[in-house]
């Protein structure tokens, strides 16, 4: 199983890192345009092979999309990050080209791949990559609710002063900070409703610390966060890498699915060898619904911004 990773920043690395640890691809290969950055990263990766006991080879490239041919998975996270106090839908103008121009290199050299979009605004990243390559759309995910719901996670298990394992829950729609719907009804932990063990003040405490969760961790560092990011998209990695039909809320291309059409946004998927095998429509009420319509409006109106790059 050979993965690409485009972009040896922060959560590039660190998600090259989480998928070696793991210990499930034979080959990693990192890409950037700095030259000898993922040359340089990947050595660095490869000297603590020995330490936490993996095999994975990983090897870096500057821009020579020929190191990346045969790739089953590649992930996309190039691009500039946010900057404090910048929203992810600040990003497009420069992004968009950036994310264009690499989906068409990546496909050139690995015509099979299944494609996974990290870069911002992701939800418009993974609808451009829709329009401007011939993939079927069970090939192509957006990393956002993976993320997010991790974050949501972790901040039930605050709340509830549990370890972060006990708990269940998703954050669908879209990755941005007014676009997340933290399912706190639905959310559970080991099979009790957290609306059971938290106050409906704390639970909306929760969901807005959970929307606001990559803007915290930006102010924080000063640029966008990586650790969760990077294990994030190693998860959704190994879940096609070895074929788990494990089920994460991703950004998919929907055809109706939800009331909604020709947009990319955060729904349950299951992931497994062929990328996106299943849309699952749960059932939502309709306070989420309406909110998941919301989103998909603000999804849209970032992906109507598209026509003016003339891409
Ligand atoms: C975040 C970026 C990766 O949420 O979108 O941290």
């Amino acid at each position: 199983m050979k993965i690409t990773v485009v972009g040896a920043g922060a959560v590039g690395a660190s998600c090259a890192e989480y998928i070696a640890i793991k210990n499930f691809a034979s080959e990693v290969v990192l890409v950037d345009i700095k030259e000898n950055f993922a040359e340089g990263k990947a050595m660095d990766l490869m000297q603590t092979s020995s330490l936490n006991g993996f095999d994975t080879k990983i090897i870096g490239s500057t821009n020579d999309y020929s190191q990346t041919s045969g790739s089953n998975i590649a992930v996309i996270t190039s691009g500039i990050p946010r900057k404090p106090g910048m929203t992810r839908e600040e990003l497009i103008g420069i992004n968009a080209g950036i994310v264009k121009s690499v989906s068409e290199q990546l496909i050139k050299y690995s015509p099979d791949v299944i494609l996974i979009i990290v870069s911002n605004p992701m939800d418009t990243m993974t609808y451009l990559t829709h329009k401007v390559t011939d993939l079927p759309k069970n090939r192509i995910i957006g990393m956002g609710g993976a993320l997010d719901s991790a974050r949501f996670k972790y901040r039930l298990a605050e709340a509830i002063e549990c370890p972060a394992s006990d708990i269940n829950g998703m954050v669908i729609g879209g990755h941005s900070d007014k676009g997340m719907v933290p399912l706190t009804r639905l959310a559970t932990r080991n099979s009790i409703r957290v609306s059971e063990l938290l106050s409906v003040d704390r639970l909306q405490t929760v969901s807005e610390e959970t929307k606001v969760g990559g803007a915290t961790l930006t102010g924080m560092l000063g640029t966008s966060a990586w650790y969760a990011p990077g294990a994030a998209v190693s998860s959704l990695v190994q879940a096609i890498a070895c074929d788990q039909k494990k089920m994460f809320p991703c950004s998919a291309l929907l055809e109706g699915e939800f009331g909604l059409n020709d947009l990319c946004i955060g729904v349950p998927v299951i992931l497994g060898k062929n990328g996106i095998e299943d849309i699952i429509e749960i059932n939502l009420d309709d306070i989420e619904l309406n909110q998941l319509r919301t989103s998909a409006e603000g999804v849209n109106a970032t992906n109507s911004l598209l026509t003016d790059l003339n891409l």
